[in-house]
Protein backbone atom coordinates (compact mmCIF):
# COMPACT_ATOMS: atom_id res chain seq x y z
CA UNK A 1 0.00 0.00 0.00
CA UNK A 2 1.67 3.31 -0.94
CA UNK A 3 2.34 5.98 2.11
CA UNK A 4 3.19 9.07 0.37
CA UNK A 5 4.12 10.62 3.26
CA UNK A 6 6.38 8.10 4.62
CA UNK A 7 9.02 8.26 1.66
CA UNK A 8 11.46 9.64 3.65
CA UNK A 9 10.87 7.39 6.79
CA UNK A 10 11.32 3.53 7.22
CA UNK A 11 10.26 1.44 10.14
CA UNK A 12 13.21 2.11 12.31
CA UNK A 13 12.50 6.17 12.35
CA UNK A 14 8.96 4.92 13.32
CA UNK A 15 8.78 2.51 15.86
CA UNK A 16 10.59 4.12 18.67
CA UNK A 17 7.93 6.82 18.62
CA UNK A 18 5.33 4.07 17.91
CA UNK A 19 6.08 2.15 20.34
CA UNK A 20 5.63 5.27 22.88
CA UNK A 21 2.67 6.80 21.50
CA UNK A 22 0.41 3.88 21.35
CA UNK A 23 1.80 3.02 25.23
CA UNK A 24 -2.39 2.01 25.53
CA UNK A 25 -2.41 -0.85 23.25
CA UNK A 26 0.89 -1.63 24.61
CA UNK A 27 -1.07 -2.21 27.82
CA UNK A 28 -3.87 -3.76 26.72
CA UNK A 29 -1.72 -6.55 24.81
CA UNK A 30 -0.26 -7.21 28.33
CA UNK A 31 3.68 -8.19 29.58
CA UNK A 32 4.36 -10.39 26.75
CA UNK A 33 4.14 -7.50 23.96
CA UNK A 34 5.98 -5.17 25.82
CA UNK A 35 8.75 -7.42 26.18
CA UNK A 36 8.70 -7.72 22.73
CA UNK A 37 10.24 -4.15 22.62
CA UNK A 38 10.72 -1.98 18.64
CA UNK A 39 9.76 -5.18 16.72
CA UNK A 40 6.25 -4.57 18.57
CA UNK A 41 5.17 -1.90 16.56
CA UNK A 42 5.68 -2.86 13.33
CA UNK A 43 2.68 -5.80 14.12
CA UNK A 44 0.77 -2.86 16.65
CA UNK A 45 -1.04 -1.47 13.23
CA UNK A 46 -1.48 -2.87 9.77
CA UNK A 47 -2.54 -0.80 6.66
CA UNK A 48 -5.51 -2.16 6.05
CA UNK A 49 -6.69 -2.86 2.46
CA UNK A 50 -9.60 -1.14 2.52
CA UNK A 51 -7.09 2.30 2.74
CA UNK A 52 -8.11 4.75 -0.30
CA UNK A 53 -4.57 5.59 -2.45
CA UNK A 54 -4.86 8.88 -2.40
CA UNK A 55 -2.92 10.97 -0.87
CA UNK A 56 -3.58 11.84 2.92
CA UNK A 57 -3.83 15.56 4.23
CA UNK A 58 -0.68 16.67 6.34
CA UNK A 59 -1.23 16.18 9.70
CA UNK A 60 -1.22 19.98 10.57
CA UNK A 61 -4.20 20.22 8.01
CA UNK A 62 -6.08 17.70 10.01
CA UNK A 63 -5.15 18.99 13.43
CA UNK A 64 -5.81 22.91 12.66
CA UNK A 65 -9.24 22.43 10.56
CA UNK A 66 -11.54 20.94 13.05
CA UNK A 67 -15.95 21.07 14.01
CA UNK A 68 -15.79 20.22 17.88
CA UNK A 69 -18.04 22.56 19.43
CA UNK A 70 -17.04 21.33 22.62
CA UNK A 71 -14.21 23.74 22.16
CA UNK A 72 -15.85 26.38 20.02
CA UNK A 73 -17.61 26.99 16.71
CA UNK A 74 -14.89 28.13 14.65
CA UNK A 75 -12.31 25.92 12.76
CA UNK A 76 -9.38 26.79 15.24
CA UNK A 77 -10.94 26.67 18.43
CA UNK A 78 -10.54 23.08 19.23
CA UNK A 79 -7.05 23.37 18.08
CA UNK A 80 -6.21 26.20 20.47
CA UNK A 81 -9.13 24.86 23.38
CA UNK A 82 -9.11 21.26 23.31
CA UNK A 83 -5.51 20.52 25.45
CA UNK A 84 -7.42 21.03 28.62
CA UNK A 85 -9.43 17.67 28.07
CA UNK A 86 -7.99 14.89 30.33
CA UNK A 87 -7.90 11.58 28.39
CA UNK A 88 -6.43 9.23 30.57
CA UNK A 89 -7.93 7.46 32.48
CA UNK A 90 -10.52 7.04 30.12
CA UNK A 91 -13.62 4.86 30.23
CA UNK A 92 -16.76 4.34 27.78
CA UNK A 93 -20.34 2.56 28.89
CA UNK A 94 -21.38 -0.01 27.08
CA UNK A 95 -25.12 -0.12 27.62
CA UNK A 96 -28.84 -1.44 26.93
CA UNK A 97 -29.32 -4.57 24.85
CA UNK A 98 -25.47 -6.28 25.09
CA UNK A 99 -24.67 -9.64 26.86
CA UNK A 100 -21.73 -8.00 28.64
CA UNK A 101 -22.59 -4.67 29.60
CA UNK A 102 -20.45 -2.83 31.76
CA UNK A 103 -18.00 0.31 31.98
CA UNK A 104 -14.65 -0.88 30.66
CA UNK A 105 -11.57 1.27 31.12
CA UNK A 106 -10.18 1.65 27.41
CA UNK A 107 -6.86 -0.64 27.28
CA UNK A 108 -9.68 -3.19 28.64
CA UNK A 109 -12.03 -2.10 25.70
CA UNK A 110 -9.39 -2.51 23.00
CA UNK A 111 -8.11 -5.77 24.30
CA UNK A 112 -8.36 -8.55 21.38
CA UNK A 113 -9.26 -5.95 18.73
CA UNK A 114 -6.85 -5.30 15.87
CA UNK A 115 -5.71 -1.75 15.16
CA UNK A 116 -5.26 -0.77 11.60
CA UNK A 117 -4.33 2.10 9.74
CA UNK A 118 -7.39 2.89 7.52
CA UNK A 119 -6.54 5.83 5.32
CA UNK A 120 -10.21 7.16 4.20
CA UNK A 121 -12.12 9.95 2.11
CA UNK A 122 -13.87 12.21 5.09
CA UNK A 123 -16.67 14.08 3.59
CA UNK A 124 -18.07 17.32 5.87
CA UNK A 125 -21.79 18.20 5.49
CA UNK A 126 -20.20 21.70 5.01
CA UNK A 127 -18.97 20.34 1.40
CA UNK A 128 -14.69 20.12 2.65
CA UNK A 129 -12.59 17.03 2.64
CA UNK A 130 -9.73 15.25 3.61
CA UNK A 131 -7.92 12.58 3.67
CA UNK A 132 -6.68 11.00 6.82
CA UNK A 133 -4.51 8.00 7.81
CA UNK A 134 -6.81 6.68 10.90
CA UNK A 135 -5.18 3.87 13.36
CA UNK A 136 -8.39 2.29 14.81
CA UNK A 137 -10.06 -0.71 15.11
CA UNK A 138 -13.52 -2.43 13.44
CA UNK A 139 -16.59 -1.18 15.73
CA UNK A 140 -18.52 -4.55 14.54
CA UNK A 141 -15.78 -6.46 16.32
CA UNK A 142 -16.39 -4.65 19.77
CA UNK A 143 -19.97 -5.42 19.63
CA UNK A 144 -19.23 -8.93 18.87
CA UNK A 145 -16.80 -9.19 22.04
CA UNK A 146 -19.38 -7.49 24.03
CA UNK A 147 -22.44 -9.55 22.45
CA UNK A 148 -25.46 -7.50 20.75
CA UNK A 149 -29.16 -9.25 21.78
CA UNK A 150 -31.28 -9.91 19.16
CA UNK A 151 -33.59 -6.76 20.28
CA UNK A 152 -30.80 -4.57 19.42
CA UNK A 153 -31.41 -2.87 16.13
CA UNK A 154 -29.55 0.84 16.77
CA UNK A 155 -26.47 2.53 18.37
CA UNK A 156 -26.45 5.55 20.12
CA UNK A 157 -23.61 7.28 21.44
CA UNK A 158 -22.35 10.10 23.63
CA UNK A 159 -19.46 12.28 24.03
CA UNK A 160 -17.97 13.50 27.55
CA UNK A 161 -19.49 16.26 29.52
CA UNK A 162 -17.17 18.12 31.14
CA UNK A 163 -17.53 21.77 30.88
CA UNK A 164 -14.77 22.59 33.25
CA UNK A 165 -12.33 21.14 30.79
CA UNK A 166 -14.66 21.95 27.56
CA UNK A 167 -14.99 25.84 27.16
CA UNK A 168 -17.91 25.12 24.57
CA UNK A 169 -19.94 23.21 26.86
CA UNK A 170 -20.24 26.48 29.28
CA UNK A 171 -22.63 27.70 26.96
CA UNK A 172 -25.55 25.76 25.21
CA UNK A 173 -24.55 26.50 21.71
CA UNK A 174 -25.79 22.42 21.63
CA UNK A 175 -27.68 20.46 23.69
CA UNK A 176 -25.11 18.59 25.32
CA UNK A 177 -23.98 15.54 25.07
CA UNK A 178 -23.35 15.26 21.37
CA UNK A 179 -25.23 12.18 20.48
CA UNK A 180 -24.87 10.21 17.66
CA UNK A 181 -26.54 6.94 16.36
CA UNK A 182 -26.45 4.34 13.78
CA UNK A 183 -28.52 1.38 12.46
CA UNK A 184 -26.82 -2.07 14.13
CA UNK A 185 -25.84 -3.31 10.59
CA UNK A 186 -23.86 0.42 9.44
CA UNK A 187 -22.17 -0.43 13.02
CA UNK A 188 -21.37 -3.69 12.18
CA UNK A 189 -19.98 -3.08 8.54
CA UNK A 190 -15.93 -3.31 7.81
CA UNK A 191 -15.56 0.48 6.67
CA UNK A 192 -16.94 1.45 10.41
CA UNK A 193 -14.39 2.28 12.82
CA UNK A 194 -13.63 3.66 15.96
CA UNK A 195 -10.18 5.81 15.58
CA UNK A 196 -7.96 5.88 18.67
CA UNK A 197 -4.72 7.43 16.46
CA UNK A 198 -4.01 9.13 13.04
CA UNK A 199 -0.47 9.13 11.63
CA UNK A 200 0.83 6.68 13.36
CA UNK A 201 -0.16 8.41 16.87
CA UNK A 202 -2.67 8.65 19.40
CA UNK A 203 -5.78 11.05 18.13
CA UNK A 204 -4.84 15.15 18.90
CA UNK A 205 -7.85 15.90 21.31
CA UNK A 206 -8.96 18.10 18.49
CA UNK A 207 -9.83 14.93 16.61
CA UNK A 208 -11.74 13.28 19.45
CA UNK A 209 -9.35 11.74 21.67
CA UNK A 210 -9.01 9.28 23.01
CA UNK A 211 -11.52 7.70 20.72
CA UNK A 212 -13.83 8.63 18.17
CA UNK A 213 -16.16 7.02 15.55
CA UNK A 214 -15.46 6.98 12.11
CA UNK A 215 -17.70 6.31 9.70
CA UNK A 216 -16.14 7.21 5.65
CA UNK A 217 -19.42 7.19 3.63
CA UNK A 218 -21.41 8.95 5.61
CA UNK A 219 -21.03 13.33 6.54
CA UNK A 220 -18.30 14.53 9.21
CA UNK A 221 -20.86 15.18 11.95
CA UNK A 222 -21.68 11.40 12.26
CA UNK A 223 -18.45 10.53 13.28
CA UNK A 224 -18.58 11.33 17.25
CA UNK A 225 -15.45 12.43 19.07
CA UNK A 226 -14.75 11.98 22.72
CA UNK A 227 -17.11 8.69 22.95
CA UNK A 228 -17.97 7.52 26.27
CA UNK A 229 -21.08 5.90 26.04
CA UNK A 230 -21.97 3.23 23.23
CA UNK A 231 -25.93 1.68 24.11
CA UNK A 232 -27.21 -0.32 22.12
CA UNK A 233 -31.24 0.37 21.67
CA UNK A 234 -33.76 -0.73 19.38
CA UNK A 235 -35.42 2.26 18.45
CA UNK A 236 -34.00 4.43 15.89
CA UNK A 237 -31.88 7.20 18.04
CA UNK A 238 -32.01 11.33 17.24
CA UNK A 239 -28.74 12.58 16.96
CA UNK A 240 -27.52 16.19 18.07
CA UNK A 241 -27.66 17.49 15.08
CA UNK A 242 -31.35 16.13 13.93
CA UNK A 243 -32.52 17.59 17.09
CA UNK A 244 -31.69 20.73 16.13
CA UNK A 245 -33.03 20.81 12.66
CA UNK A 246 -34.65 17.61 11.07
CA UNK A 247 -35.20 19.53 7.38
CA UNK A 248 -31.48 19.92 7.19
CA UNK A 249 -29.82 17.13 8.70
CA UNK A 250 -31.00 13.08 8.87
CA UNK A 251 -30.25 10.06 10.66
CA UNK A 252 -28.81 8.49 7.66
CA UNK A 253 -26.50 11.27 6.48
CA UNK A 254 -24.97 9.18 3.87
CA UNK A 255 -22.95 11.16 1.70
CA UNK A 256 -24.86 12.15 -1.25
CA UNK A 257 -24.48 14.67 -4.52
CA UNK A 258 -27.98 14.21 -5.75
CA UNK A 259 -29.23 15.33 -2.11
CA UNK A 260 -28.79 18.82 -1.26
CA UNK A 261 -28.55 20.44 2.04
CA UNK A 262 -31.73 22.98 1.99
CA UNK A 263 -29.23 25.71 2.06
CA UNK A 264 -26.13 24.38 -0.19
CA UNK A 265 -25.69 21.81 -2.76
CA UNK A 266 -23.64 18.87 -1.75
CA UNK A 267 -22.74 17.84 -5.37
CA UNK A 268 -18.46 19.00 -5.36
CA UNK A 269 -16.33 19.63 -2.26
CA UNK A 270 -13.37 21.63 -1.33
CA UNK A 271 -10.36 19.25 -0.22
CA UNK A 272 -8.61 20.82 2.20
CA UNK A 273 -5.00 22.07 1.42
CA UNK A 274 -5.42 22.44 -2.33
CA UNK A 275 -5.21 26.67 -2.00
CA UNK A 276 -7.91 29.23 -2.78
CA UNK A 277 -7.94 28.46 -6.81
CA UNK A 278 -8.29 24.89 -6.51
CA UNK A 279 -10.92 22.93 -8.54
CA UNK A 280 -13.69 21.31 -6.71
CA UNK A 281 -13.89 18.23 -6.57
CA UNK A 282 -17.21 16.00 -7.50
CA UNK A 283 -18.68 14.45 -4.45
CA UNK A 284 -18.95 10.70 -5.20
CA UNK A 285 -21.86 8.88 -4.04
CA UNK A 286 -21.44 7.39 -0.63
CA UNK A 287 -18.66 9.26 -0.40
CA UNK A 288 -16.96 6.74 -3.13
CA UNK A 289 -17.91 3.84 -1.01
CA UNK A 290 -20.65 2.70 -2.79
CA UNK A 291 -19.86 -0.92 -3.73
CA UNK A 292 -18.95 -1.97 -0.29
CA UNK A 293 -22.09 -0.23 1.59
CA UNK A 294 -24.79 0.94 -1.28
CA UNK A 295 -26.44 -2.71 -0.45
CA UNK A 296 -27.64 -1.37 3.28
CA UNK A 297 -29.71 1.01 1.49
CA UNK A 298 -31.66 -1.18 -0.94
CA UNK A 299 -35.40 -0.31 -1.64
CA UNK A 300 -35.22 3.31 0.44
CA UNK A 301 -35.67 6.21 -1.12
CA UNK A 302 -32.48 8.23 0.16
CA UNK A 303 -34.07 11.61 -0.90
CA UNK A 304 -36.18 10.97 2.29
CA UNK A 305 -34.01 9.02 4.39
CA UNK A 306 -31.49 11.55 4.01
N1 LIG B 1 -18.21 15.24 17.84
C1 LIG B 1 -18.48 16.04 18.89
N2 LIG B 1 -18.56 15.51 20.12
N3 LIG B 1 -18.68 17.39 18.74
C2 LIG B 1 -18.64 17.98 17.50
O1 LIG B 1 -18.84 19.21 17.40
N4 LIG B 1 -18.33 17.65 15.07
C3 LIG B 1 -18.57 16.70 13.98
C4 LIG B 1 -17.75 15.41 14.16
N5 LIG B 1 -17.84 14.94 15.52
C5 LIG B 1 -18.37 17.15 16.36
C6 LIG B 1 -18.14 15.76 16.59
C7 LIG B 1 -18.31 17.26 12.66
S1 LIG B 1 -19.45 18.39 12.06
C8 LIG B 1 -17.24 16.86 11.89
S2 LIG B 1 -17.07 17.40 10.28
C9 LIG B 1 -16.19 15.99 12.46
O2 LIG B 1 -16.40 15.68 13.84
C10 LIG B 1 -14.83 16.64 12.31
O3 LIG B 1 -13.79 15.75 12.64
P1 LIG B 1 -12.28 16.23 12.51
O4 LIG B 1 -12.16 17.53 13.27
O5 LIG B 1 -11.45 15.14 13.12
O6 LIG B 1 -12.01 16.41 11.05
Amino acid sequence: MRQPWKNDMNWSDVTPKAAWLNRRQLIAGGAAAVAAGPAWAKLDYKTSALSTDETPNTLEEITTYNNYYEFGTRKSDPAANAHTLKTDPWSVEIAGLVDKPGTYDLAELMTGLPLEERIYRFRCVEAWSMVIPWIGFELGKLLEKVGTQPGAKFLRMETVVRPEEMVGQRSRILDWPYVEGLRLDEAMHPLTIMATGLYGEELPNQNGAPIRLVVPWKYGFKSIKSVVKIELVAEQPVNTWQAINAREYGFYSNVNPEVDHPRWSQASERRIGGGLFAKRIDTQMFNGYGDQVASLYDGMDLTKNY
